[in-house]
């Protein structure tokens, strides 16, 4: 112990003498953690015994670069859970219960996740919340809207490009948890879909976790569901690999400025008596009975 607190102290040192150095080129260096001098280590007395660990000012500085590596788009960088508004609807209760044990478990082994309904209704925010919380934990996720992907992957066709179609794919089928956002957004090409199948079984095949969106009915027995859009094969294998969490609410993007719970209810309830009038819209049609 006596020699790691003297190389800490010496590190130490040299950091010290390093941001003397480099202040006059860059301005006044951040403040040094006074409990770590910068080393991103401090010794702390366990039952008796000296112990190494790290240090709080070098755990927040991980969390942040694992948040800012996971490519969360802005509007969504700072959601969390506890900044999801609930008001009296079952199954939006239940969609944040469930993203929140999805985190909580992580990385305990589990299904994958598929977040299903209608635009505005958060999907993407607790998505996105999964994504920080994990990132909380240590954990490197990766978010990426499924349009844009396949636009990236086929822009590395370009051979000016300077990206490899598998710099891109290695990191998606990697990641510790993958977030695919606004499945279906978009018609896929065959291609499209193979890309995306390849993703999604890769990562199936090593136990690891994929967190899905998306705004169409899962369900290929309803109309105008996710099957049109991603084709069976896809759809058969978000079967397989998620649990299905499908959920309606306010339209969170047409309640105005930080709606509270009492106004994202009411916008729900008329909502509903528009959805849900004397006659109603069938939802299921038995002559598209599909299987994935
Ligand atoms: N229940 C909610 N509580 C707090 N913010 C919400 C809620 N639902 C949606 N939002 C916010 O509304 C915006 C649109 O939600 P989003 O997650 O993009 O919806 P979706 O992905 O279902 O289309 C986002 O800025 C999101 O943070
Ligand atoms: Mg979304
Ligand atoms: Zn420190």
């Amino acid at each position: 112990m006596q020699s790691f607190q003297h190389s800490r102290a010496r590190l130490g040192e040299r950091i010290r003498r390093l941001r003397e150095a480099t202040a006059a080129t860059r301005g006044p260096a951040p403040e040094i953690c006074a409990d770590c001098q910068g080393t991103g280590w401090v010794i702390r007395n366990q039952d008796g015994v000296s112990r190494a660990s790290r240090c709080e000012c070098w755990i927040r500085e991980k969390i942040g670069k694992l948040r800012q590596s996971a490519g969360i788009p802005i509007r969504y960088a700072r959601c969390t859970f506890d900044g999801f508004t609930v008001y009296p609807n079952e199954d939006l209760e239940r969609a944040l219960r469930r993203a929140r044990e999805f985190a909580d478990r992580f990385p305990v082994r589990q299904n994958s996740l598929l977040l299903a309904g209608p635009s505005g209704i958060g999907k993407t925010h607790l998505a996105a919340a999964i994504l920080n919380e994990c990132a909380g934990k240590g954990i490197g996720g990766v978010y990426c809207e499924s349009a844009t992907l396949l636009t990236r992957l086929r822009s590395t066709y370009d051979k000016n490009s300077g990206t490899q179609d598998t710099d891109i794919l290695r990191r998606l089928t990697n990641a510790d948890l993958l977030v695919l956002d606004d499945l279906g957004g978009e018609q896929l090409t065959r291609w499209g879909q193979n890309m995306l199948h390849m993703v999604l079984n890769s990562r199936y095949n090593q136990d690891l976790a994929t967190v899905c969106t998306t705004r169409l009915p899962p369900s290929p027995h309803e109309r105008d569901s996710l099957l049109f859009e991603i084709g069976g094969r896809l759809l058969s294998m978000l079967h397989q690999m998620c649990d299905v969490v499908e959920f309606d609410g306010a339209d969170y993007r047409h309640a105005g400025e930080h709606p509270d719970a009492d106004t994202l209810e009411t916008l729900w309830d008329e909502r509903r008596r528009r959805t849900v009038g004397p006659t109603p819209q069938a939802r299921f049609v038995p002559e598209q009975r599909l299987q994935p």
